[in-house]
């Protein structure tokens, strides 16, 4: 399929800057804290990217699912010894469907590239078993100065209100939202929360 890797120029490089993987750690630690991981688990990681939020969580879960849509970053992910059964799937997850039904989806710093954030919750929520969760972290609103470069950027951010309304439409209960981690650029510190809900 002929689609642009927008993550192409990004993914050599993405893994060397320390701030990225403090983050993920970051993000990990919370689910860690939020989530009760089991051995057992078989988890989504959307827009899983060159697999740091995933490969703090390996060592908890049985098996990784890792969606994401750019070639470049999960051949990175390929190279990667990851403690855990891994799955790779290489697709646009708003345009297609995956026949899964996992215990949990976890996502960091993907849903800011995302049109219509409602559709893929409510795929989310299909995706799941009954009891499963989803751990979603993303920028707070932003001035749009986070990304030198907007391309496939959607959101600047989110209210952390009408984040929680999306939840809430898709079927989610027990939402909550949290502080999960602060990015320092030199220009300014971004705050990301982490969401938590399950299905009933
Ligand atoms: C900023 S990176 C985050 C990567 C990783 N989660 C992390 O925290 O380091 C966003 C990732 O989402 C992926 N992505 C964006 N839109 C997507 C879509 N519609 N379907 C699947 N992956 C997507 C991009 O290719 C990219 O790897």
């Amino acid at each position: 399929m002929n689609r642009v890797d927008k993550f192409a120029s990004k993914a050599k490089e993405y893994d060397t800057l320390q701030r990225r993987l403090l983050t993920a750690k970051a993000i990990a630690n919370k689910i860690r804290v939020n989530i009760n991981l089991r051995k057992d688990m078989h988890i989504v990681d959307f827009g899983s990217g060159t697999g740091l939020l995933l490969e703090s969580l390996a060592k908890d879960i049985a098996k990784v699912t890792a969606i994401d849509i750019s070639p470049s970053m999960t051949n990175i992910l390929r190279e990667k010894s990851i403690p855990c059964k891994l799955d790779i799937k290489e697709i646009d997850l708003t345009k297609e469907d995956l026949d899964l039904k996992v215990d949990g989806i976890v996502s960091s710093m993907t849903i800011h590239h995302i049109r219509d954030v409602q559709a893929l919750f409510k795929k989310f929520h299909k995706m799941l078993k009954s009891g499963g969760f989803i751990a979603i972290a993303d920028l707070d609103s932003e001035d749009g100065s986070f990304h030198s470069v907007d391309t496939g950027v959607e959101h600047f951010g989110f209210d952390r209100k009408e984040f929680i309304d999306l939840a809430k439409e898709a079927g989610f209960t027990n939402i909550k939202i949290e502080d999960a981690t602060t990015i320092s650029k030199p220009h300014k510190e971004f705050n990301v929360f982490l969401l938590t809900a399950s299905k009933e």
